[in-house]
């Protein structure tokens, strides 16, 4: 066993109330017999395995393999290891949208952490919105907790070139929309890009989040790249299970101790050197809320002033997350920006951030991958929030991903009033549309019947594709998946569907985006806008149940992370 001699509460942890205890625990043993245990194993700490397994999650299909090592090393330390389930979100095959079932997943396992006779728990992720969700419940439930994540894809080939979901997904989507590639090609590439068990290939959402547990300490250091079928994942997974049996032992190694303030911080910073997803922003911002500490988007515009581009890894730059991992992954990007970490921040190995950045890297550091502080990518952090009279609360724009130009521009709104209608006129041939028009969607954020998908990154007029323009304006109350890019302002709050200026654009309006002056304005008189409000017909009322009706009732806006108020 570890240090500190794990003594858990194990199976007689947190009775049943039949209001005699006694009587509940010779219950529970008696049901715990059944299933085969022995007095000995029943003697045992126990570490609960979240088991986010599902066939109907593409990205966790290796979760039995891995379950068995984590399992290994909760044994090997004297634990009693016992799995449970919790939901999973596979990303593309919930409707309308994984993330409206984020705060569902971290309740449940908040709840199922709560209830259950469990001293410890290893939380298995991988999939963009579940790792969120697991260190959201994590940080309420407060139970010792190790992250494993499931690792990123391997990539495929096609003609010679790699291909990994889902940047190439996009960029092969929008070859075959402007006619450059056929029918017969895109079948071909559909069969290359997803070729492996593990979450999307590049620093999308899934890698972001997986990073952003690293940094935050909850997960082992260098366990977010290392390929989902690398060796290497098991022996991590194993020592997750190790590790979780000798949190039992300590007392100051509980979520909140391990995410404070500067835990948060620190994962900001990395969050910004990485070129991370934008959904992370309302990841992180959920995390924090349930760490109790309140995310400013001011402060996350100076962070990025200070914090440059690091990472050279798609959608933003070259490379894959396989190349990550082969280049030194979270520990050498820890080290690039020390000066500018909180080095006493804590992790679940019990060593500080400091500690851990002076351990040595185990793979080569490959500066193709990793940049030096002295020659980044980008001097500045990838990810900024701007305001203005369009988005009083902040939006977000990714702007390491977008073509340079479009970061300073005034244009003519060309507006779609929801998804349907974005579907139904984008590739019309007599929508009136030019390339430096600003392409506004509403009624796409978290209150919208859609409940704010990944539509931010509008598809370029198939007019203008076919005339080679790659990259416009586009606005929304939306998200966009964290393999996309362009000039993409998105989360613009508060959203349309709740009033927001959003709602009120109309086409032909002149729009101005100043990413420099952190400024997104609606160039329209007040007195106007008063007119149009007064103008909007009243909401519709949808008759609600179940899930859809608390999600309707309790969901907060993208500034604070699209968490529920009670939570
Ligand atoms: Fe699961 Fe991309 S679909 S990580
Ligand atoms: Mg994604």
């Amino acid at each position: 066993m570890g240090d500190g001699q794990a003594k858990g509460r194990g199976i007689a942890g947190g009775l049943t109330n039949y209001g005699d205890p006694e009587f509940a625990a010779y219950l529970r043993r008696s049901f715990a017999r059944s299933m085969g245990y022995s007095d000995e194993a029943l003697a045992r700490p126990i570490v609960g395995i979240a088991n986010t397994y599902s066939g109907f999650n593409n990205c966790h299909r290796h979760f039995p393999e891995l379950l068995e090592a984590v399992k290994r090393g909760v044994l090997m330390a004297g634990g009693l290891p016992v799995e449970f389930p919790t939901i999973s979100l596979g990303e593309v095959f919930l409707n309308p949208t994984s993330l409206k079932f984020r705060n569902l997943m971290a309740m449940d396992t908040e709840e199922m952490i709560r209830a259950q006779p469990i001293d410890a728990v290893v939380l298995m992720g991988g999939c963009d919105k579940t790792v969120p969700a697991q260190l959201m419940a994590a940080l309420s439930a407060n139970v010792p907790t190790v992250q494993l994540v499931g690792g990123p894809m391997s990539t495929g080939r096609h003609r010679g070139e790699r291909l990994g979901a889902c940047t190439d997904c996009r960029r092969f989507w929008a070859r075959y929309r402007a006619s450059e590639i056929d029918a017969a090609e895109i079948e071909a590439v559909e069969g290359r890009l997803a070729t492996t068990a593990g979450t999307c290939a590049v620093m999308g959402t899934a890698s972001t989040m997986a990073c952003i547990a690293e940094t935050l300490g909850l997960a082992l250091p260098r366990s977010a790249a290392i390929p989902a079928v690398h060796a290497d994942r098991l022996r991590c997974a194993e020592e997750s299970g190790r590790r979780a049996v000798e949190l039992i032992g300590t007392q100051t190694l509980r979520p909140r101790q391990i995410v404070t303030e500067k835990a948060i911080e620190n994962a900001w910073r990395v969050l910004l050197a990485i070129s991370g997803s934008t959904n992370a922003v309302i990841h992180l911002t959920a995390v924090a809320r349930r760490a109790g500490v309140k995310v400013d988007l001011d402060r996350l515009n100076r962070l990025s002033d200070e914090t440059p581009v690091l990472v050279n890894l798609k959608p933003v730059g070259a490379n894959y997350m396989e190349d990550f991992f082969a280049a030194g992954g979270v520990p050498a990007v820890l080290r690039e920006l020390r000066d500018l970490l909180h080095l006493d921040a804590l992790s679940v190995t019990g060593k500080t951030l400091g500690e851990l950045i002076d351990a040595p890297l185990v793979e080569a550091l490959d500066r193709g991958v990793i940049r030096s502080r002295a020659e980044p990518v980008d001097p500045d952090g990838g990810l900024v929030a701007v305001f203005g009279t369009l988005a009083p609360r902040g939006a977000i724009v990714k702007r390491a991903a977008a073509e340079k130009r479009l970061l300073e521009h005034e244009g003519r709104a060309v507006v779609f009033a929801s998804l349907e209608d974005l579907a139904a006129r984008i590739d019309d041939p007599d929508l009136d549309v030019e390339p430096d028009d600003v392409l506004v969607l509403q009624n796409a954020g978290p209150r919208s019947s859609a409940a704010m998908p990944e539509a931010g990154y509008l598809p370029i007029p198939r007019k203008l594709a076919a005339r080679g323009v790659k990259d416009m304006v586009r606005i929304s109350d939306a998200r966009m998946s964290g393999t996309a890019y362009g000039a993409i302002v998105l989360h613009v709050a508060p959203e349309a569907a709740v009033g927001g200026p959003l709602a009120l654009v109309r086409n032909g309006d002149r729009i101005r985006l100043s990413v420099s002056e952190r400024r997104l304005d609606l160039l329209v008189g007040e007195a106007e806008l008063a007119a149009r409000r007064t103008a909007r017909p009243p909401a519709v009322e949808v008759e609600r149940r179940g899930y859809d009706k608390l999600y309707d009732s309790h969901v907060l806006q993208a500034d604070e992370g699209v968490d529920f108020d009670f939570c």
